[in-house]
This record gives structure tokens, C-alpha cells and sequence, in this order.
């Protein structure tokens, strides 16, 4: 073993993953709980256990899978054993593939694509790893189980049990994984699984894996947003319902960070604040209108020129079809100075919300009209923690934004109302050219 286990670790060890009564397991829980250095262990040492054994550990993308299963964890598990490389256990990069001396192998997946899948269910496992498999269907966790038939038996001659392993961070208790795994009931009926007595469930917090990380870890965990401190600290199955972006789910809306093409149109825009955040957005359309939003710069306590210098910086060899900003025309005016040319932000709220709700919704293609580059954090942080007022006398529930964690979520509105409500932004740009003559 590489690892002195925790105590939460031993107990889902010598409880759950060893007892051959379960065969569907699920470590849901917070980040960095220790969920998936415990499945690896128990994956290395099945394919050690059962000699020929294959064992598959998946992603919803291989380019994912690739990085954090094989990069980040198998390879880094093997680093210090550099001497028994290409003897007793050796690196198939091309095919992601781990390969032991006794004949077993421990398979790196994507199943984000017919092909890949295909390549994958060709061959039987006693293992089916799952990981983060929120991103996935219900559909793909059957059609990858019916794949866990292969044989093999230990030394002593016992055949394995074979066993499906899931790790996930909790996302809204209306998941299908939250049905399947946790409640043992099937999504669509919700009556009982046929093989309910077969599943186990570990939920996990990040405390409990508090000795193995950085100090000030945990602390970042508590400062989340609610919804997301509840998943991401505590491991609690949390909807965002009193967000006023509760369409907005990580697993469909936020993408991971990419060139974005020379031919796609960009956008900025920005809402100006100096107690408050100053936020500048940066987005881009690809050809089928889908608004990617891919640089933000979110910072209290700085002087609009500094602000301005900086977006200079960071739109270097860039192009923008407009840059809108928040109406406040001597900012406005100060930017322009400085280079950066404005025109006047739509500023009504609830017409704007419904916009950017409008592209929050899975299209017929299944993909939303707006995605976020995960490392766009601030934006991201709003998304959760932007909320409604409540109920109460002279208004209704969701009529009225509070006013707070909204700064990256005002430019946002901006830039979508520019997009989507172009009538309204020439209007705009013609009082702008008045203005400004
Ligand atoms: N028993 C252990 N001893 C030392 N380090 C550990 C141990 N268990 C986990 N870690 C370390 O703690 C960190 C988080 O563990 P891990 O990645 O397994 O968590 P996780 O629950 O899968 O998190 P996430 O939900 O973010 O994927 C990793 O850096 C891992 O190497
Ligand atoms: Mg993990």
C-alpha cells in the first residue's frame, strides 16, 4: 500500500469495498476526501489479487480521464517504484493502458465518443471504476455495467466478485445518481433496484481527510457559497433552487479552458465597481451562437485606469465586435480615454435574467447557449451564490435579485442582452456615436 489510510478509509475498506455481499458501490462527498486514492489502492490491488484480470477506470472525457486518472494519479502512484517499470508493471501511453507483470491490466477510459465506447464494452472487467460520474447517463452506468463479467480467480482459486465503483461530488438531490446510488431506487419509477441489496454508499466530508491536506484547504471550503460549501465541505446532495441561476449545473455548463478560434466573434463587458468588484467579462460565439464565456477580471480596490491597463493586457492580438459597460458615463468616458470604447449597457434586470436563463437551457442538441471556462472562478462563485429575495409583502418570490454577488452577474447580462437583444444594442450604439460627438 502507498498510503496510511484515514480512519473514514479503513472503515469503507474493511466495511464496503472488501465485503463480496456488495458489488455497486458509491463514495459521494466533498472535494478531496480521500474518495478516489481509496479506489485506486483497491483497483491496484485486484489487478494484482487476480492475475489477467482487467480492470477500467472511466471519465465522462478521456482528455479528463487522461489528465487526473492517468497523469495525476496512476503515474504518480508508480513514481516512486521507477525500478520495476517495464518489469513489473509498465506504461502503455498510447492506449492508456497499465499493464502487470501478472498479465493484468488497469484500463484509462473516455466515453465520450461511439468509437471509444465501443473499444471499451469489446472487453469483460471485474472492475468498473467510475469516476466523477455525475457528468455521465444513467444509461451509460447500465450499458458499462453489463461489461463486469469477466472471470478470474486468486491464487487460492475463489473468482472474483465482481465490483462497480463510483466517485462523485453531490450535485442536487434530483440526479439520477442520487436515486441510484443513494437511494438505492430506480430514477424513472422510483421503486426499489432489483439489485438494491447489492449496493453500498459511503458519504464523505473533507474533514474527513483533514490530516492529508493543506491547512488553509478547508477554510477555502468554508467560504464558499452555501450551495456549493454544503457539496463541496460537507458531501450534502444541495439543489440551488434559491439561486436565481438554478438552471446552472457544473457538469453541463462549465467547460474546460480551450483556444478559442481565430473566426469566432468576441465580446466584453464590464461593471464598473471600486468597493465593489470591477468586473470585466470576456466571451465569444461559436458558429451555432453558443456563448462561451473564457477570461474574467474581478477586483475591488482598483482605480478604473489600472482596470483598464490590465484589460488592454489581456485582449492583446484580440478583436471585439463591442465592449458594453455599465451606464455610468463618467466611467464610461474614463475608459474611452484610456483606449477601451463602451457602449451603454442594457440595464433592465428581470428581461436580462430571463435572457441568460434562456441560454442556460439544453437546446435539442442537449447543449446549452452558454458555457463558463472553469477558470473563470469568480463567475462561477456568482453563479451559486446569486441569489433571490424572498417572498414577502408587495413582491413575489424570484421578482427581485438580492443585491449582492452580483457583480460578475450584471456583466454577464450585459453581454448576453448585447447579444441576444441586438435591436436594443443598436439603439445604443446610436445614442453612443451622439454622445460621443
Ligand atoms: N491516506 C492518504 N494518505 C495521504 N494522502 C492522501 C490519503 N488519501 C488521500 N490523500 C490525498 O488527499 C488528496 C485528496 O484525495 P482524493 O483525490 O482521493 O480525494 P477525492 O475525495 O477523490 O476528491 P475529489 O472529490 O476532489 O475528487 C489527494 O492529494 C490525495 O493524494
Ligand atoms: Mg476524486
Amino acid at each position: 500500500m502507498r498510503y496510511n489510510f484515514n480512519e473514514k478509509q479503513l472503515h469503507a475498506w474493511n466495511e464496503v469495498l472488501t465485503d463480496p455481499e456488495k458489488k455497486y458501490i458509491l463514495f459521494d462527498g466533498g472535494a478531496r476526501s480521500g474518495k478516489t486514492t481509496l479506489i485506486v489502492e483497491y483497483m491496484i490491488l485486484r489487478a494484482l489479487q487476480y492475475p489477467a484480470s482487467r480492470q477500467l477506470m472511466a471519465r465522462k472525457f478521456r482528455v479528463h480521464a487522461k489528465a487526473s486518472l492517468w497523469q495525476d494519479t496512476l503515474k504518480k502512484y508508480f513514481a516512486p517504484y521507477r525500478s520495476l517499470s517495464g518489469n513489473v508493471f509498465s506504461f502503455n501511453e498510447s492506449e492508456l493502458i497499465l499493464k502487470f507483470q501478472n498479465g493484468s491490466e488497469i484500463i484509462i477510459g473516455g466515453l465520450d465518443d461511439a468509437d471509444r465506447v465501443e473499444k471499451i464494452l469489446g472487453n469483460e472487467y471485474i472492475t468498473v471504476f467510475l469516476n466523477e460520474a455525475t457528468q455521465l447517463t444513467y444509461e451509460t452506468m447500465q450499458m458499462v455495467t453489463t461489461r463486469l463479467a469477466q472471470k478470474c480467480y486468486d491464487a487460492s482459486g475463489n473468482l472474483a466478485v465482481p465490483k462497480l465503483l463510483i466517485d462523485c461530488n453531490p450535485r442536487g438531490p434530483r440526479h439520477w445518481l442520487h436515486y441510484v446510488g443513494v437511494r438505492h431506487v430506480d430514477p424513472e419509477t422510483e421503486q426499489p433496484l432489483k439489485n438494491a441489496s447489492s449496493w453500498a454508499r459511503i458519504n464523505w466530508s473533507a474533514f474527513d481527510n483533514r490530516e492529508n491536506l493543506p491547512a488553509d484547504y478547508l477554510a477555502m471550503l468554508d467560504s464558499l457559497p452555501t450551495v456549493l460549501r454544503d457539496r463541496m465541505l460537507n458531501g450534502i446532495w444541495r439543489a440551488n433552487d434559491g439561486s436565481v441561476y438554478s438552471e446552472f449545473d457544473e457538469d453541463v455548463h462549465i467547460v474546460q479552458h480551450f483556444v478559442i478560434p481565430p473566426d469566432w466573434v468576441r465580446f466584453r463587458a464590464i461593471d464598473f465597481g471600486f468597493t465593489n468588484p470591477f468586473v470585466c467579462l470576456w466571451g465569444a460565439l461559436d458558429h451555432d451562437g453558443r456563448l462561451y464565456i473564457y477570461r474574467e477580471l474581478y477586483r475591488a480596490q482598483m482605480l478604473t485606469s489600472i482596470n483598464a491597463e490590465r484589460i488592454k493586457a489581456l485582449s492583446q492580438g484580440e478583436t471585439y465586435r463591442w465592449t458594453v459597460a455599465d451606464h455610468d458615463a463618467e466611467e464610461r468616458a474614463e475608459l474611452e480615454a484610456l483606449g477601451i470604447r463602451t457602449i451603454a449597457a442594457k440595464k433592465e434586470v428581470i428581461s436580462g435574467i430571463a435572457a441568460v436563463k434562456k441560454r442556460l437551457v439544453k437546446a435539442a442538441d442537449g447543449r446549452p447557449r452558454l458555457s463558463i471556462f472553469a477558470d473563470c472562478k469568480h463567475t462561477l462563485n456568482e453563479m451559486y451564490a446569486y441569489e433571490w429575495l424572498p417572498a414577502k409583502e408587495g413582491h413575489n418570490a424570484h421578482e427581485e435579485p438580492r443585491k449582492e454577488n452580483d457583480h460578475a452577474m450584471d456583466a454577464l447580462r450585459y453581454m448576453v442582452c448585447g447579444i441576444d437583444d441586438s435591436g436594443n444594442l443598436l439603439r445604443n450604439l446610436l445614442l453612443d456615436s451622439y454622445q460621443y460627438r
